[in-house]
């Protein structure tokens, strides 16, 4: 008893820590605090808008997110974790190259200035980038509180009126009000890999793949749990008495509470882990021609 309280202290600490740093309403997993405390400081319009992209910001040489001017004028510019490159703001150069050794300060760079020419429509593509990731952290948001605003009826007269129709005690329903608390925790994941996707790095591609998959994938136990939860349950609650599809109704909607919770812990898992089960095609393609393995697949997902 001691050590669980223990453990429920150490972790309300670290979260309302958090949540002081950084105002964030919501836990944020699988997102890491700073990430999300940087998404969240996002303006979404300027950040829509290439000409302000363009303008304001500057992708790390190393990873290519978008970080934005110091408000300092300050040449030294720092990717955010994990990347976490330190480079030159003028010259787009490594900063060790510049930094105390040479004798210069956080303001002045002699080498060249960097010109974008190449990747000019770079600005686009981030602003595009961004946006479709915006978008979907939007609508999965407003899905996550529908969820929130069922729970919430669903205590004050759905669950009662069903008590009434098919002679069950609240308590004995309690697994309903389960299945939406598990509706609303699933678009919240949802809601942060879309934060999540934005800020993975641009080289990273097949991560970036399996994400899109994991997300796609994670869409159909979610469908059938909201299938039981809503549909279902409408159903129920139009019949006139108690139903013989009641007890179906327990062990169905149970059930596929269980199995999408079980699906999000992975996934929640995988991606604080880092994605570090997906392999660079370069790696798998030596671990290919080392054991002749068939098949082109670089994601192992297990
Ligand atoms: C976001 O940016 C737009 C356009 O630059 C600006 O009008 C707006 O006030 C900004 N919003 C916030 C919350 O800073
Ligand atoms: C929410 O997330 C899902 C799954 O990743 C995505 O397909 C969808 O576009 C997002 N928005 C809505 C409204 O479902």
């Amino acid at each position: 008893m001691f050590i669980i309280l223990l453990v429920l202290e150490t972790l309300m600490s670290y979260v309302s820590a958090c949540l002081v740093s950084v105002g964030i309403k919501d836990i944020h997993s699988p997102m890491d605090c700073e990430s999300a405390a940087n998404w969240l400081a996002t303006n979404s319009s300027d950040y829509q808008d290439p000409n302000w992209v363009r303008e304001y910001t500057v992708p790390c040489p190393r990873c290519k997110l978008r970080i934005i001017e110091n408000q300092d004028c300050s040449l030294k510019m720092k990717c955010l974790p994990p990347c976490s490159y330190d480079f030159c703001w003028r010259c787009r150069g490594e900063w060790t190259e510049h930094g105390g050794e040479t004798g210069l300060d956080l303001y002045t760079c002699t080498h060249d200035e960097y010109e974008e020419t190449v990747f000019g429509n770079m600005a686009e593509a981030a602003a595009d980038r961004y946006r479709d990731c915006h978008e979907k952290w939007m609508s999965n948001e407003s899905l996550m509180q529908k969820a929130k605003a069922k729970l919430q009826q669903l205590h004050t007269d759905v669950i009662p009126g069903l008590s009434n129709n098919q002679l069950a005690t609240v308590q004995q329903l309690e697994f309903i009000a389960e299945a939406w608390s598990q509706i609303m925790e699933c678009r919240r994941v949802l809601k942060w890999s879309y934060a999540y996707e934005y800020y993975l790095r641009e080289d990273e591609v097949e991560k970036l793949a399996f994400l899109k998959l994991k997300q796609d994938n994670a869409e159909i136990p979610l469908q059938k749990l909201y299938n039981y939860a809503e549909d279902q349950l409408n159903t129920l609650l139009d019949s006139d008495g108690p139903s013989e599809n009641f007890n179906k109704f327990r062990s169905d909607l149970t059930d596929s509470t269980s199995i999408t919770r079980n699906h999000y812990e992975l996934l929640v898992r995988d991606l604080e882990d880092g994605l570090s089960n997906v392999v660079p095609a370069s790696t798998s393609q030596r671990a290919h021609n080392e054991d002749d393995a068939s098949g082109s697949s670089c994601i192992h997902d297990d």
